[in-house]
């Protein structure tokens, strides 16, 4: 009998397709773990499971709750050090650009007058992200100098992160770019996200379409996924004039949309991981991988 914890905030679309795999599975036996609504003691969890998986909607807790479970012994999918390189987008970036992946050129500021100096170095249009966040939400594309200095001026005012600004160069995309799922370091299946918004997250109105997982595409996948250190990812990837580029990675990633699109069984392909990780632990499928 394999023990899951299910580490959840909200059960969403995808948590309960992710449940329903689960209870189809034999020898199986689900605990259920809310990451709010009560205390985590650091040494001692209340109920040892074969695996953590991590599902919460909540960067931070999600994090702080893999790496209580992680230091007990419990293997996590994603583990706390992937989720730690994929939440922070300043970290994949560094990440990206340091193993030679295509990816956007970013400029980091720390004080409102850099922060603009970085915006011009880029020239325009420019695009300004909080490191930590999703779902689009406070993304800013600025198209003049009078606009920089307004959303500057209004991210320092309101303490967004802390005066940290993400500053990265827009890529002009033909009206869509591509999400990529993956699990351990193999591309399962993709989806185009069309949208008339420069912002294409499903999440804001962009319409997924099935995308071919080309070779190109699985490759640059795969060197993503190694990279961060593996696991169940999604990763953003932009069509540019150089060739494809990846914008950032997910870790605990949505795909409602993207299971009768792409004909693949992505929950399932999850849960296979997942199964595999309490089987084996997570730090040998993740040496596997690498
Ligand atoms: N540098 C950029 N150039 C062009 N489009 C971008 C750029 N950055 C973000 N976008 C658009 O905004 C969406 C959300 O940005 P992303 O960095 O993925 O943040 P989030 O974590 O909120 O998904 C992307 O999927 C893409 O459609
Ligand atoms: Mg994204």
């Amino acid at each position: 009998m394999l023990k899951i914890g299910f580490l959840y905030t909200r059960l969403r679309a995808e948590e309960k397709y992710l449940l329903e795999e689960l209870d189809q599975r034999p020898n199986v036996e689900i605990v259920r773990v809310k990451d709010d609504g009560r205390f985590f003691d650091i040494s001692a969890i209340p109920e040892k499971v074969d695996v953590l998986f991590e599902r919460s909607i909540s960067y931070s807790r999600g994090l702080y709750i893999s790496k209580i479970y992680e230091a007990n012994g419990i293997p996590v999918v994603n583990a706390p050090q992937v989720a730690e390189r994929c939440g922070d987008k300043y970290v994949t970036s560094q990440i990206l650009a340091q193993n030679g992946i295509p990816t956007p050129r970013v400029l980091m500021a720390f004080d409102e007058e850099s922060a603009l100096a970085a915006v011009e170095a880029l020239g325009y249009p420019a695009v300004l992200k909080p490191v930590v966040g999703s779902w689009g939400r406070l993304l800013a594309k600025v198209d003049s100098r009078e606009m920089a200095e307004a959303v500057i001026e209004h991210k320092a005012t309101l303490g967004v992160q802390h005066q940290v600004f993400y500053v990265q160069e827009y890529v002009n995309k033909p009206g869509r770019d591509i999400r990529a799922f993956v699990a351990g370091d193999e591309p399962i299946a993709a989806i185009y996200r069309t949208s008339e918004n420069w912002i294409t997250n499903t999440a804001r109105g962009g319409l997924a379409s099935n995308c071919p997982l080309t070779p190109e595409l699985s490759e640059l996948c795969r060197r993503t996924a190694r990279a961060l250190g593996g696991g169940l990812l999604a990763i953003d990837v932009f069509e540019s004039a150089n060739g494809l580029t990846v914008n950032e990675v997910n870790h605990t990633m949505e795909f409602r949309n993207s299971i009768t699109t792409t004909g693949v069984n992505i929950p399932a392909l999850m849960i296979d991981y997942v199964l595999s990780a309490a089987r084996e632990g997570t730090a040998e499928l993740l040496a596997e991988a690498a």
